[in-house]
């Protein structure tokens, strides 16, 4: 088939929107009722489509990397938003049109303006729209001030309005709550990983740019905890030549070309553990169809950084809309875990173990309740408990240069008498010290992935060249060449005609393959040509076809959707071949020659 998959320039943007419309990938929710901008509805191709690409990514990180699946909830109370940093900080700049209130993301409008906009700082970015004269591009008004906006959906938890809470803008968080807990059932080793997949939801400034900004998408996120003490991460030598499109922060108008070794050893990468996980990444990518020439990592500026991030590098695809963030693989060190433990009290540290045990000195501290109990009354147990998190030698030094001893409890800071504290020192045998794990986290957004590999799967043509097949409906010849093992179709069952006992061949067929775990699409209308042509739109690789020749041969022609090339294979081994051929255990050119090309 000629013609090339989708670039920024070639213009079939349109032509593949309509088509997944129309075939029932993805369209506007609520649309009846005129839509909202940022919510899509997964049809049923779509569905299909997306299920793969998280199987996918399950098999590749809870099956390969052995990450332990969670499952929580997508709503949190405010307290985890406020510890995590995400209530103050998680929040873009807004500007408003004057004349006609359409509100926009600042940067967003600088976008074809200036690289990296959404690095800019508020009195940078209000500059630059005022010294390239940017306009409302919906009436050409004026803007207005800048202000910033929390992406976060706010809700309340029961039936007043005293427990305020958010809808989850990323998995993460729940994951960090829950480390002590998961720590122990990994039964205390470390470095361990855990991933989980569900909706993140974030309310977007005006989103335009379909499935790629939304206000609820699908995100599949890893946190590996590790020592960050640890003497280098073996994993690592699986991608350590692996040689990657590298755009860094240092160099950011150019993209260079590295093994992922030399850039972890010169410190363009920060450590191994995130130059593994940037190797898993773009072999995920590659798996489920990401050519690699359409994919760069790129690092975020400083000012870019996320509040958490200490480094992050983006996988970005070149798509329709030019180059866009797919992961973001984000070293966060101890962030989230310091901040939860400062917030909850909690105690979310790991294990450093010693070679061999050791005799060293340890200072204790110890709270004496009969002083701190009338002085706090019901929060005497917070502040005890707040400081047991001290660190010893801290409190120690505090005490002997008359400096005060501060906590934080929930009804905020508050100073520790002296005489509460007593600290103690003694030698004892110790077995290791503990020390909060750091973490990368690679987060996927997975309605993007999609759009990405639908696009470098769509192909056109005038006409097919191998058969006769007229598209159905103007234009030209759509194919979708997805992966077998993502396509949402494996398989389509065509009796030739819709009598003369083909029927009754074809739909056992069919329901043997359904029983394999295989989705078919039983289609017995319209010329086969026509046929064959909507299954390639839909991205099918097989179609089996059931004629008059079946009933005397008791065989069926496969036909392959890239080359178009039938070949004939008795029906008792219908099943196993096409499950072959998905599964990639076999590739067509195995079958006995084709009887048709
Ligand atoms: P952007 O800079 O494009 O807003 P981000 O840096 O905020 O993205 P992350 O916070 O790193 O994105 O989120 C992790 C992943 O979730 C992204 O790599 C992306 O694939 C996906 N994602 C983020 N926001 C959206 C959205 N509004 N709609 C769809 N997917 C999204
Ligand atoms: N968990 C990654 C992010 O939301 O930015």
């Amino acid at each position: 088939m000629s013609g090339s998959p989708i670039d920024p320039d070639n213009g079939k943007a349109s032509e593949l929107s309509a088509l997944l419309k129309r075939r029932g990938f993805f369209f506007p929710s609520y649309e009846i009722y005129g839509g909202v901008a940022g919510f899509f509805d997964m049809g049923p191709m779509g569905s299909l489509l997306k299920d793969n690409i998280i199987k996918k990514w399950k098999d590749r990180f809870v099956i390969e990397e052995g990450f332990l699946l969670v499952d929580c909830p997508s709503i949190a109370p405010e307290v985890v938003f406020r510890h995590s940093g995400h209530l103050d900080k998680f929040s873009d700049m807004l500007t408003r049109c004057t004349d006609c209130s359409e509100p926009f993301r600042a940067d967003h409008l600088l976008d074809d303006i200036i690289e990296n906009a959404d690095s800019l700082s508020e009195d940078e970015l209000f500059t630059a729209l005022k010294e390239n004269d940017v306009k409302c591009p919906n009436c050409g008004g004026s803007l207005g001030p800048l202000e910033e906006f929390n992406l976060m959906f706010k809700t309340y938890i029961g039936t007043g309005s005293d427990r305020p809470a958010f809808l989850r803008p990323e998995t993460a968080q729940s994951i960090f709550l829950d480390f002590p807990l998961l720590y122990r059932t990994n039964r205390e080793k470390i470095p361990f990983g855990v991933a989980q997949i569900g909706k993140g939801f974030r309310n977007e400034i005006s989103p335009r740019q379909g499935l790629l900004r939304q206000r609820e998408f699908h995100m599949a996120e890893g946190e590996f905890f590790f020592d960050p003490e640890a003497d280098g991460f073996p994993a690592f030598d699986t991608y350590r030549d692996l040689k990657v499109n590298l755009v860094a922060n240092t160099d950011p108008d150019n993209s260079i070309r590295k093994e992922l070794s030399s850039a972890v050893s010169e410190g363009m990468i920060c450590s191994e553990v995130l130059g593994y996980f940037m190797g898993v990444t773009h072999s995920f990518a590659r798996e489920i169809g990401i050519p690699e020439d359409r994919m760069r990592f790129r690092e975020h500026l400083d000012t870019e950084m996320a509040h958490y991030a200490r480094d992050c590098w983006d996988l970005e695809v070149l798509t329709s809309y030019g180059w866009i963030e797919m992961v973001g693989i984000a070293d966060r060190s101890a962030y989230d875990l310091e901040q939860h433990t400062k917030g909850s009290g909690q105690e979310m540290t790991a294990m450093r173990r010693y070679p061999e045990p050791i005799q060293k000195e340890v200072t204790t501290i110890s709270v004496n309740m009969k002083v701190l109990g009338p002085i706090f009354r019901g929060a005497a147990k917070e502040v005890n408990d707040a400081v047991s998190l001290l660190d010893p030698a801290a409190v120690k030094e505090l005490l002997e240069t008359g400096e005060p001893v501060k906590v934080v409890i929930s009804q905020g800071e508050v100073e520790v008498p002296p005489g509460s504290l007593s600290i103690a020192t003694e030698e004892k045998r110790v077995a290791g010290e503990r020390f909060t794990p750091h973490v990368v986290e690679p987060s996927f957004g997975i309605d993007r992935l999609m759009v990405a590999v639908i696009e470098h799967a769509y192909f056109e043509a005038e006409k097919s060249p191998l058969r006769e097949e007229a598209s159905d409906g103007e234009g030209p010849y759509r194919v979708m060449r997805l992966l077998p093992s993502i396509s949402p179709v494996k398989c389509g069952v065509f009796p030739l005609m819709n009598k003369d006992g083909l029927p009754e061949l074809a739909i056992p067929i069919e329901k043997d393959l359904r029983k394999c775990g295989l989705i078919t699409y039983y289609d017995h209308s319209g010329s086969i040509g026509r046929r064959y042509a909507r299954m390639d739109e839909i991205g099918t690789p097989f179609n089996v076809t059931i004629d008059y020749e079946s009933k005397d041969d008791g065989c069926v022609t496969i036909r392959e959707r890239d080359t178009g090339i039938q070949k004939r294979v008795p029906i008792s081994r219908i099943v196993n071949v096409i499950s072959d051929l998905v599964s990639e255990k076999i590739i067509f050119d195995d079958l006995d020659q084709p009887v048709i090309s």
